[in-house]
C-alpha cells in the first residue's frame, strides 16, 4: 500500500446529512477490504468502532478512526478523507476539501440538492475539483431522474452525464441500464455486490428484458434512453477533470447497488496528485507565486487538519499532513517553514487498516499524521529546507458566533492564550471588534464551540459564559487603497471585526444588510474565505 508505484487517489465524500455518506463509506471500505462485513457502520449510533479501525484507535489511544481511510483498489492507492457532517460539521469539513483531488457527491434522490451540499460544492469549486455523483436511495420513491439532473444542473451549475439510468424506483426499482455497455444490472436485495445479475439489453424488446422489467418500464426506459442520447453529450475526461462535467450513477448505497461502478470510475478517472500553488519568501500577498509539481524532487507538504483528543488521559494531538511532492521518510528532519525549525519526525502515522504501522515513507497524495504538542498550525508548510508556503488552505466564513464572558475576571490572560492557541490550531476563529476590545468566536458548526468550551476549561482553567451574537456570517474585505479602507471602516465601524491575522472583516447581520453595503461600495471586494489576493 505504501508502495511508490501505486498512483494515489485522494478523495472525499460531500453530502447533506442523511443522504447516505456513512453508508457509502462503509461499502467503499468493504470493496477496499478494509472491513470484512458490512452493516457495522452506523453513523448516528457511533458503532463504526467494530471495524479494524477500533483496534488502531485503542492502540494509539487517540480518536483518529475516520479521518483518513486508505485502501488499495485496482491500480490505485485510495485515500478517503472524512468530511464530518451532522452535528460535527465544522471548518474541518471545508478544509479537508482543500487536501483532496476529487470528490464523490451523494444526493438523496427523494430530495435533490440540499443546503450542505451547496456549501461543500462551493468549496470544491475553489480548486475546480472533479466530481463523481451518486444518486442514492433508488430503492425508495425518488424524484424523476430527469428532474434530478435538472435540479443538480440548475442549482450547482454542473453538467450531468449519466453513466447508468434507473429503471423505476421504490418498490418498482428493477435496476439500472448501463448506458456504456447496454446491459441491465438487476436490482435484487441480498445479492453479491461483486457479481450482480446482469442481462444483455442491446435489444430492449428481448424476452429476457421484458420478463425482468415489464412492458411499462421497458417503454419508459426506451423513451428515456432516447432522450438522454439526444440531450446529453458523452463524458469528456477533460471536462470532468476541469469540474465542468460530472459522471452520474444511480443506485442504493444501503443495498450496495451501483457502488462498485462508482468506485471503478473514481479509480479510473480521478486525477493523481496535482500541482499546488505556493508563495516564496517573504510570504506576503505580493510575494512571488510558484507551483509545486508532485514530481518535484524534494519533499513538501502542508497541514490541513489538527485533531485534538477530547480524552483527558491522552492529551496528544495529531496534525494531518498532505504530502505534495517528493518522498517523506521516517526519521527525516523536515523544515517547519513558519518557525524556521528543522524537526525530526520519528513516529509519523499512516492511516491504513491492514498493517497498522508507523509510516516508513510517504509520497505525493499520501496523508501522514504528526504527533503535535501544540506547535503546528493549520496551513503550516513542511519542506526539505525550501522557503515556501502553500496557499489555498484558507479560513472559511463562520456562520455561528458567540461572545465569551469570563466567570472569573482574573483569568483574562489565560483566555487570550487559550483562544490564540485554539484559533491557530483551527478549532475556532477569533475576531476582535473595531469598536470595542470584545472577542467574538466564529464557527461553521456548533460542535466547534463545545470543543472550545471543553478545552478552555480543561487545558487553560478558564470557565466562561457563551452568549449568541446576532451575526450570520463574515466577509473578508479587499480595498483598492488605504484611503478607501479607512473610509469604509469609519462608516461601517460597528460591523467591522479583525481576524487572528488582523485583517478587517465585515460582520454580516443579514443577507439583505450585506447586499445593501455591497451596493453602496461597489469598489470594495467581499470574500467568503480568507484566501484572496
Ligand atoms: P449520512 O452519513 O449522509 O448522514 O447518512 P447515513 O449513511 O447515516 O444514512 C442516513 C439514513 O439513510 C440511514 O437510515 C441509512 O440507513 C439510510 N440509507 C442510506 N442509503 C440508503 C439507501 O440506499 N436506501 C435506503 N432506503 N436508505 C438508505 P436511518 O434510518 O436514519 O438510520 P439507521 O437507523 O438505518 O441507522
Amino acid at each position: 500500500m505504501n508502495n511508490s508505484t501505486l498512483k494515489r487517489c485522494t478523495f472525499a465524500i460531500i453530502s447533506h446529512p442523511d443522504a447516505g455518506k456513512t453508508t457509502m463509506t462503509e461499502k467503499l471500505l468493504w470493496f477496499g477490504r478494509v472491513i470484512r462485513k458490512t452493516g457495522m457502520v452506523k453513523s448516528k449510533h457511533g458503532n463504526f468502532a467494530k471495524s479494524d479501525w477500533m483496534e488502531i484507535e485503542k492502540e494509539r489511544g487517540i480518536s483518529i478512526s475516520s479521518s483518513v481511510m486508505s485502501f488499495p483498489y485496482r491500480e490505485r492507492a485510495m485515500h478517503l478523507l472524512d468530511t464530518p457532517g451532522h452535528k460535527d460539521f465544522s471548518e474541518d469539513t471545508y478544509r479537508t476539501l482543500t487536501a483532496v483531488e476529487s470528490v464523490l457527491m451523494m444526493i438523496d434522490s427523494a430530495k435533490g440538492v440540499e443546503e450542505q451540499t451547496i456549501k461543500l460544492m462551493e468549496v470544491s469549486r475553489m480548486r475546480d475539483t472533479p466530481i463523481v455523483t451518486f444518486m442514492n436511495k433508488f430503492d425508495r420513491d425518488t424524484m424523476d431522474p430527469f428532474e434530478l439532473i435538472d435540479n443538480l444542473e440548475s442549482i450547482l451549475s454542473i453538467q450531468c452525464v449519466p453513466m447508468t439510468w434507473p429503471i423505476g424506483s421504490g418498490v418498482e426499482f428493477k435496476g439500472v441500464y448501463d448506458l456504456r455497455d447496454k446491459k441491465i444490472r438487476v436490482f435484487k436485495e441480498d445479492q453479491d455486490p461483486e457479481s450482480p445479475f446482469i442481462i444483455d439489453a442491446e435489444d430492449l424488446n428481448s424476452e429476457e428484458v421484458v420478463n425482468y422489467i415489464g412492458e411499462g418500464l421497458r417503454d419508459k426506459l426506451e423513451a428515456d434512453i432516447e432522450m438522454v442520447s439526444e440531450l446529453i453529450p458523452p463524458l469528456d475526461p477533460e471536462e470532468f477533470l476541469a469540474g465542468i462535467q460530472t459522471p452520474v450513477f444511480f443506485g442504493s448505497a444501503l443495498n450496495n447497488f451501483g457502488v462498485k461502478e462508482t468506485l471503478d470510475i473514481i479509480s479510473e478517472l480521478s486525477p493523481g496528485p496535482k500541482a499546488r500553488e505556493a508563495k516564496k519568501e517573504p510570504f506576503e500577498a505580493d510575494s512571488p507565486d510558484c507551483s509545486i509539481e508532485p514530481d518535484h524532487k524534494k519533499f513538501t507538504g502542508f497541514v490541513f487538519k489538527i485533531q485534538a483528543n477530547m480524552d483527558k488521559k491522552h492529551r496528544d494531538r495529531v496534525a494531518f499532513l498532505r504530502v505534495c511532492s517528493g518522498v517523506f521518510q521516517r526519521n527525516q528532519k523536515i523544515h517547519h517553514v513558519r518557525t524556521g525549525k528543522d524537526i525530526k519526525i520519528s513516529s509519523p502515522l499512516i492511516f491504513q487498516a491492514q498493517d497498522r504501522e508507523i509510516a516508513e515513507e510517504a509520497y505525493a497524495g499520501d496523508i501522514i499524521g504528526l504527533h503535535d504538542s501544540g506547535k503546528y498550525h493549520i496551513g503550516d508548510t513542511f519542506t526539505e529546507g525550501e522557503k515556501l508556503q502553500f496557499t489555498g488552505i484558507p479560513n472559511f466564513a463562520p456562520e455561528i458566533f458567540r461572545k465569551v464572558t469570563l466567570k472569573d475576571p482574573l483569568k483574562g490572560k489565560q483566555l487570550d492564550k487559550g483562544l490564540k492557541q485554539l484559533s491557530e490550531e483551527g478549532t475556532v476563529q477569533c475576531f476582535t471588534r473595531h469598536t470595542s476590545p470584545e472577542k467574538i468566536l466564529g464557527a461553521v458548526g456548533s460542535l466547534q464551540f463545545e470543543v472550545v468550551k471543553h478545552r478552555l476549561e480543561d487545558e487553560y482553567g478558564v470557565r466562561g459564559e457563551y452568549e449568541g451574537f446576532p451575526f450570520v456570517g463574515i466577509r473578508w474585505l479587499k480595498f483598492k487603497n488605504d484611503h478607501q479602507k479607512s473610509q469604509f471602516i469609519s462608516i461601517n465601524g460597528h460591523n467591522i471585526a479583525y481576524d487572528g491575522k488582523n485583517r478587517p472583516c465585515f460582520c454580516v447581520r443579514s443577507e439583505w444588510d450585506l447586499k445593501l453595503v455591497q451596493e453602496k461600495n461597489p469598489e470594495v471586494e467581499f470574500f467568503k474565505n480568507s484566501d484572496f489576493r
